[in-house]
């Protein structure tokens, strides 16, 4: 059993904190949101990810997982300082490292007795020798601190079941000791056979740029063949299920979309190119995939505008909102680029999201939100499904039908047979299927 300070409170540290205190580590989580921490005190989940408030619930009541605002508590009170504090994207698509070192400044000015502090934000690669320097030239001491890189391999959606069951787990250290608590720290998981990958800290830092890339390089690479498909009369379906039963290839992250979303992928594709630039060459297929996904967000409404040239004072309802099922994060969901483009031509929207809503609220608040899919269908001129929500899956298609004042349905997700859509008479379009539409 370690203490451990988690800082950073959001889906990464939320979770990951609950799930150290299940394997039996003693964990306080640190934020600057008073509001969050307030609330999670309250046994109030900021967020929503199956699973996790009767993880949080259990774990407060065992006694090992607590809530605070006052970092430097939580400093004195641990041998291991997690840092799960956001990385985003800098105007110029370089990683933002301000809260990491906002958070490692505090660190510095309050550090007195061994603490190893380690990376689970995506940070570039050489950071932790960048944290290191910093300590060092604020006056910590060499022999006070190690650190290591933890890169987070978790899905919003099932990060319960990632973090508690992952893949694997990578640790970065030039420390044998730091190694050694790491390893006690992830016990739960070496018992059950996770395999652990020990390496140095750049190996580490680039191992999860270059595994995001890569879901992300599947997923671009699969909108570029369904492009093709629906120029060709092919049927991106069929084609990705007979290329995913190859086992070289793999059947995950080859559905046909309106391009990948989230918190990570458009950030860290990004952010490999600008690093592979630092480094004096040229991450080519990686920019393919960042202009690949761009493009392929803003077809969903070029789509739209084959069959409704003219959207100005039409009212286009929208089901789903969150970037992927299961979540309430919008950050970079293609919904965003739907909507902004939408608007822009001067287009009025109904959307219904099951958790969403209220973040992408914060993003645009003057479109209609509404609370069942029934409302987002009455009396639209076209219906476009952006997220694969469970409950979207299985509607009562003639019905919705009845209640939209044109029956035009664009699924970006690929979720609804073309031969039944059409057979009930709506105009419909998807991704990278073969569509005749008897209606143009
Ligand atoms: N979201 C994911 O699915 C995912 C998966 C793997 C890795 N990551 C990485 O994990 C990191 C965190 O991502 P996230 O999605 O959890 O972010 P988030 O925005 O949900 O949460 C970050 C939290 O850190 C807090 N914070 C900021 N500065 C702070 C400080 N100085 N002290 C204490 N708290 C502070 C914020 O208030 C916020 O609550 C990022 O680097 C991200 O790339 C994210």
């Amino acid at each position: 059993m370690k203490k451990i300070a988690m800082v950073g409170v959001g889906y990464v540290g939320l979770v990951s904190g609950t799930g150290l205190a299940d394997f039996g580590n003693e964990v306080i989580c640190v934020d600057i949101d008073e509001d969050k921490i307030e609330r999670l005190k309250k046994g109030i989940i900021p967020i929503y990810e199956p699973g996790l408030a009767d993880l949080v619930k259990k774990n407060v009541e065992k006694g090992r997982l607590s809530f605070t605002t006052n970092f430097v508590k939580a400093i004195e009170q641990s041998e291991v300082i997690f840092l799960a504090v956001p990385t985003p994207s800098a105007p110029n698509g370089e990683v933002d490292l301000s809260y990491i070192f906002n958070a490692v400044d505090t660190i510095a000015k309050h550090l007195r007795s061994y603490k190893i502090i380690v990376t689970k934000s995506t940070v570039e690669v050489g950071t932790n020798d960048k944290i290191r320097q910093y300590l060092i030239e604020h006056g910590v001491s060499e022999d006070l601190f190690d650190v290591v890189s933890n890169p987070e391999f978790l899905r919003e959606g099932s990060a319960v079941d990632d973090f508690m069951r992952p893949d694997r787990v990578v640790i970065g250290t030039s420390s044998p000791k730091a190694l050694e608590v790491m390893r006690e720290i992830y016990r739960t998981l070496y018992l059950i056979e996770t395999p652990i990958v020990a390496t140095d800290i750049r190996t580490a830092e680039m191992i999860k740029y270059a595994s995001n890339a890569f879901l992300a390089t599947k997923i671009s690479f699969i909108n570029e063949v369904a492009n093709l498909c629906e120029l060709v009369g092919a049927d991106v379906q069929v084609v990705a299920k007979a290329m995913g039963l190859d086992g070289r290839i793999g059947k995950k992250f080859l559905h046909a979309g309106p391009g990948f979303g989230g918190s990570c992928f458009p950030k860290d594709t990004l952010a490999l190119t600008k690093i592979a630039e630092r480094a004096g060459m040229r991450a080519t297929i990686v920019e393919a995939v960042v202009a690949v996904n761009n493009k392929q967000k803003k077809r969903v409404v070029e789509k739209l505008l084959k069959y409704l040239p003219d959207i100005k004072n039409k009212t286009i309802g929208i089901l789903g909102l969150a970037f992927k099922p299961n979540t309430d994060d919008v950050r970079e969901s293609p919904a965003l680029t739907v909507i902004q483009e939408i608007l822009e031509r001067g287009g009025e929207i109904k959307a219904y999201d099951p958790e969403a809503m209220h973040e992408m609220r914060k993003h645009f608040p003057q479109i209609t939100y509404v609370a069942s899919t029934e409302d987002a269908v009455k009396g639209v001129d076209a219906l476009i499904i952006l997220t694969e929500w469970n409950e979207f899956r299985n509607l009562d298609l003639n019905y919705l039908k009845s209640l939209m004042k044109r029956p035009i349905l664009i699924d970006a997700r690929n979720i609804y047979s073309p031969e039944k859509v059409l057979t009930l008479g709506f105009i419909y379009d998807c991704i990278g299927r073969k569509i005749e539409n008897k209606v143009q």
